[in-house]
């Protein structure tokens, strides 16, 4: 064989090894309430904090195994009186240490602060928040089925 064309392949494979150990990601199968699994997942939390910062707690909605709050994704949020809007992002990331081999023993809860480009409101203000909470993910290589749930939360600033 050519050793320029094994070399190519060699990065092809190795390309191919990164990908899928650092390129999967949680992928949101729905929730319903059945055998040992509900929704009922939660924003418990929520603060538009000065500086344009939110301060924000998901929760999973039980503790099967230890499979907590593993991944959000979907998350915008919406401020009152033309206040404007802010998309976070939209592909879930992994949070509590949860990733493509394991998603065990993390907690229910998940608590974090995330920049957004728009001015915080006075306090009072109402504020609305969309997030897809993810967990009792189970373990793959590219696309991780987990349970989810789309959460609208509203809020005041406080
Ligand atoms: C699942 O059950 C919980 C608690 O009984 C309830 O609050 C929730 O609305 C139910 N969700 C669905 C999608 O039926
Ligand atoms: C975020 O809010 C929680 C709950 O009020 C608070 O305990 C925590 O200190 C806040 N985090 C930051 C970085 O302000």
């Amino acid at each position: 064989m050519n050793k320029k064309y094994f070399i190519i392949l060699l990065v092809f494979f190795f390309i191919i090894h990164i990908k899928e150990t650092y390129g999967c990601h949680a992928s949101g199968g729905g929730c319903e309430n059945r055998s040992n699994y509900k929704c009922g997942a939660q924003v418990t939390y929520a603060n538009l904090q000065p500086n344009s910062i939110l301060n924000i707690t998901v929760k999973s909605p039980d503790y099967l195994d230890g499979r907590g709050a593993s991944a959000i994704g979907h998350f915008s949020m919406h401020v009152d009186n033309n206040g404007g809007g802010y998309y976070f992002f939209k592909k879930p990331i992994w949070i509590n240490g949860c990733h493509c081999s394991s998603c065990e023993n993390i907690p229910l809860s998940y608590n974090s602060q995330w920049q957004f480009d728009l001015p915080t409101p006075p306090k009072g203000t109402g504020f609305d928040i969309w997030i897809a909470i993810y967990w009792s993910c189970l373990v793959g290589t590219r696309s991780v089925p987990c349970n989810s749930e789309n959460v609208h939360y509203r809020g005041y600033v406080n």
